[in-house]
């Protein structure tokens, strides 16, 4: 989910706000394929009364410790995403490289939309991995020197990129593409779902691609609205 929405009425949190709390929350908007309450409910005439119950009924669930992100130091929460997610989508991408392609040369012709969908993933796949090398090498590593710097009472450690809202705010954009493309791919694909015709692969590739996208949904959560939010928040308490 992207942390970019639009909350001119302070009054009403924005979902990124309300999702950072609990990542079910992210889950139960993904369901309403929703990522802005109240402009997305307008627009595609969902019950914003329902979307809100439906949270309301989450918010007297304790989550378990291990999804507690929000309490988590950044550092280990750079970590995690790293061990987790990045590893994820490392170990995921060579049998999806090798399906896309091999789905859309043997059934191209009597369903074209696999052959966009290989196209697609091939962006997605070259995005993600200069996208997940710049955050492995410059920004989580300049997470962890500032966490280090907070506990041992030391200034701001200098960094190449100014402001760390710099490469965040690149990092985002990279989120909101990726994000964009997977939608893509889920529409073409009728909601991963395969034809009846479908052989394995097809059926493989396309059960692959969703939990693919399940798992960078909740990797851009975990960096867009609880990540991403307390290192700004950290720089600037360094800097005062
Ligand atoms: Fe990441
Ligand atoms: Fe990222």
């Amino acid at each position: 989910m992207d942390n970019q929405e639009i909350n001119s009425n302070k009054t009403e949190p924005t979902v990124g706000e309300m999702v950072a709390d609990d990542y079910r929350k992210a889950e139960e908007f993904k369901r309403f394929g929703i990522d802005q309450l109240e402009i997305t409910c307008n627009k595609k005439g969902i019950d914003l009364a329902a979307v809100k119950q439906a949270l309301e009924e989450l918010d007297g669930q304790q989550p378990p410790a291990s999804q507690d992100y929000q309490n988590w130091d950044i550092d280990i929460l750079s970590e995690y995403i790293t061990e987790i997610h990045h590893k994820y989508v490392n170990d995921a991408l060579p049998l999806l490289d090798e399906f896309s392609t091999k789905v859309a040369r043997v059934h191209g012709v009597s369903n074209p939309e696999v052959i966009e969908i290989a196209r697609l993933f091939q962006v997605v796949a070259n995005e993600l991995r200069m996208h997940m090398d710049k955050e492995e090498t410059i920004l989580f590593p300049y997470i962890r020197q500032m966490v280090l710097a907070k506990r041992h009472s030391e200034l701001l450690p200098p960094s190449p990129f100014g402001s760390i809202k710099n490469p965040i705010n690149m990092m985002e954009m990279k989120h909101k593409s990726a994000g964009g493309n997977l939608q893509a791919i889920s529409e073409l694909s009728n909601g991963f779902c395969p034809p009846e015709h479908a052989c394995n692969t097809y059926r493989v590739l396309f059960a692959k691609l969703q939990e693919f996208e399940n798992d960078l949904h909740q990797h851009n959560h975990l960096e867009n609205n609880i990540l991403f939010p307390k290192a700004i928040n950290l720089e600037a308490e360094l800097l005062s």
